[in-house]
């Protein structure tokens, strides 16, 4: 199966590096096209196997999926340049950019379409990955969810929840760093060193989200088992809840929207 990425920069360059370091060449062949030959020639130099070329339409042509990773206000050109046919798979990773907009700029009705909207963790293949499909059968849902499941994790959603998702997801890892420079500049200002407070903070996060990822259960029940009655973990709480925690981070999701 012939895979092209189109834009090799941050998203596309993660896509395609994640691809080759978790041996998915064994099982596509990889072309990779972007503007710039010197990206292009850095990754070539990473995989050999990788084929490179700065002409968008040689890299789309023959190719079973076609993978569109370059800034949303270059979506319509790109993709007019590319000329795919009906039988090519449409991957568009281009945050704001609808199906309908797709369609009018492929001019192909019933195109098999996905928009993928991964996180930057996909550079260490521990993505967030949303996705939202468009006329495509199980086989090929099946082949995505192969893909973009060696970079992390899929979620499949209709449309109209991408923006709410990319909130939590793509914006959401923005605010997962804030509380963790917070908690490590508190850690400093209690007296332990930057490092220590990293260590700390970093493990501490990592303990919760397996802590829930592996019993499922409402982070409340877990919180309830910190908190001690007259405790120091209640008091620290409470003192979020008078400082408006829960409020600032959902009203932080709903200005992402
Ligand atoms: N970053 C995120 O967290 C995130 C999350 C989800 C989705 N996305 C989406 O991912 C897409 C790509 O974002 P990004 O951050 O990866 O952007 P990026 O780093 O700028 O990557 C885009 C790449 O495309 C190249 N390019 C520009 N014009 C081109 C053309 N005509 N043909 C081929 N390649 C071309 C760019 O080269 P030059 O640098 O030389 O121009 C660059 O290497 C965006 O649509 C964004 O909405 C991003």
């Amino acid at each position: 199966m012939k895979v092209a990425i189109i834009g090799v920069g941050n998203m596309g360059g993660a896509v395609c590096e994640g691809l080759f370091n978790k041996g998915m060449d064994n099982q596509f062949q990889i072309t990779a096209a972007d503007a710039s030959q010197e990206k292009l020639e850095l990754l070539k130099t990473k995989y050999p196997k990788l084929d490179i070329t700065t002409n968008n339409q040689q890299a789309a042509k023959g190719a079973d999926l076609v993978i569109v990773a370059v800034k949303p206000w270059l979506v319509q050109p790109v993709v007019a340049e590319l000329q795919m046919s009906q039988s090519q798979i449409y991957v568009s990773i281009a945050a704001g950019v609808d199906f309908a907009q797709l369609e009018s700029y492929t001019g192909l009705n019933a195109q098999p379409m996905y928009r993928v909207i991964p996180n930057t963790a996909i550079s260490d293949q521990q993505s967030m990955t949303l996705i939202c499909k468009s006329h495509t059968t199980s086989e090929q849902d099946a082949l995505i969810t192969q893909l973009f499941g060696s970079l992390g994790r899929v979620l499949f959603i209709p449309e109209s929840k991408m923006a709410a998702g990319t909130a939590l997801a793509s914006c959401g890892i923005a605010y997962v760093f804030k509380y963790i420079q917070a908690s490590i500049q508190a850690g400093i200002e209690l007296g332990l060193t930057a490092q220590e407070a990293r260590e700390i903070t970093l493990q501490t996060f990592i303990g919760a989200t397996t802590i829930l990822n592996e019993h499922g259960q409402h982070p409340a029940i877990e919180i309830e088992k910190v908190c001690t009655p007259g405790g120091i973990t209640i008091k620290g709480i409470n003192q979020l809840e008078h400082d408006g925690f829960t409020s600032a981070v959902i009203r932080a999701m709903k200005a992402s929207m």
